[in-house]
């Protein structure tokens, strides 16, 4: 099969663990026979840098031809004070749109590997399998009206009905064919959006009667989480809510580098890790590549249907994770391995 993808590094770590990726989709590629057609473009603050905006016409052409993308990370320490629409995050909110890419899968799971990473206590985190869907091309990452000046700053946080049921039908399709159980996260006792997110669910969960469909508030579901990790299949939400609650997945996972998440929309693929740029470790070959290797793993899984492969990507995982060469936010017991030995170590094992 040929696989048409675009890569963008982006800013900070972002760099040091897409080349890691990149070495596994080529040792996949190779084994399984498959041909790779790779672009790569600019995004985010180098793309600030270089072109003048953080998501170029080039860049959207690029990812428009392409059927799945790959992205390392984007954020810069000096772009903190500048307005929301002239920072390297307005390019991933800026591609996540154009692609319409509306279902963002984050899996959390615990490998067994890794329960002495977690700074929680074991038998807490044991087991967890969890996936969070979090809504990703609305609410108020993108509502109008929004704006700032001297005595006021605001945002909208506004959803339609169509927008809340496309991302619930992907929700409860995950959730049918795993343990059928979906739980819906919300502000429905503050928030009218909530409310109707909500009623939005239920609508739809008539077309999913083998599916148990639950609802927790947002500020209770942070704490279940830690809590009761466990109790958790399948779960919705929206935007802001899903951003917050999938770092929270990152204690879960042993480290928020562990995680690899799935942009989905009913074209285009966009696969990026759930961590951001690092600036404080960027350039240092330290940051751990997982998280962009499961997303390879997702990429080929969801965007090529290729199943074998995903699975030989997540199996190679395992076998790296249980060999002990994971880099310094795993905390090994021995020398932390490198960027590279870790990307290294998992084309190997495949
Ligand atoms: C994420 C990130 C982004 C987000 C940032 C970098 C804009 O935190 O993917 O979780 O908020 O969506
Ligand atoms: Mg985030």
């Amino acid at each position: 099969m040929n696989l048409k993808i675009l890569i963008l590094p982006g800013d900070g770590i972002g760099t040091e663990v897409t080349r890691a990726a990149m070495q596994v989709l080529g040792a996949v590629a190779k084994k399984f026979g498959h041909t790779l057609e790779l672009s790569e473009g600019l995004l985010g603050g180098i793309a600030i840098h270089k072109t003048g905006t953080p998501f170029p016409k080039e860049t959207e052409e690029l990812a428009l031809k392409a059927d799945a993308t790959l992205m390392g990370s984007v954020g810069l320490p000096e772009f903190d004070t500048a307005p929301p629409l002239e920072r390297p995050e307005a390019g991933l909110l800026a591609i996540r749109r154009v692609l319409d890419v509306y279902a963002n899968l984050r899996p959390v799971r615990t490998y067994p590997e890794l329960v002495e990473s977690s700074p929680l206590k074991n038998h807490v985190v044991e087991g967890t399998d969890m996936i969070i869907v979090r809504e990703l091309t609305g609410g108020l990452y993108y509502g109008e009206p929004r704006g700032i000046s001297a005595e006021r700053g605001f945002n909208t946080m506004s959803y339609t009905r169509k927008e809340v049921e496309r991302v619930t039908h992907t929700a409860f399709k995950l959730a049918r064919n795993r343990r059928k159980l979906l739980t819906s996260v919300d502000k429905s006792n503050v928030l009218e959006v909530s409310q109707f997110w909500r009623q939005v669910v239920v609508d739809v969960a008539k077309q999913y009667p083998d599916v148990k469909l639950e609802h927790m508030l947002v500020d209770n579901a942070a704490m279940q989480m830690v809590l009761r990790p466990t109790q958790f299949d399948v779960m919705l939400t929206e935007n802001t809510f899903g951003d917050i609650l999938s770092d929270v997945g990152g204690i879960l996972a042993g480290s928020i580098g562990m995680l690899p998440s799935a942009s989905l929309g009913e074209t285009k693929g966009l696969y990026e890790p759930v961590h951001g740029s690092a600036p404080d470790i960027a350039g240092q070959n330290k940051a751990n590549p997982l998280g962009a290797i499961s997303s390879v793993a997702a990429m080929l899984e969801y965007t090529f249907g290729l199943m074998k492969e995903a699975t030989a990507v997540n199996e190679a995982v395992g076998k790296v994770l249980a060999s002990g060469k994971v880099t310094a936010d795993l905390r090994p017991k021995g020398k932390p391995a490198t960027t590279e030995e870790v990307g290294q170590a998992v084309s190997e094992a495949l």
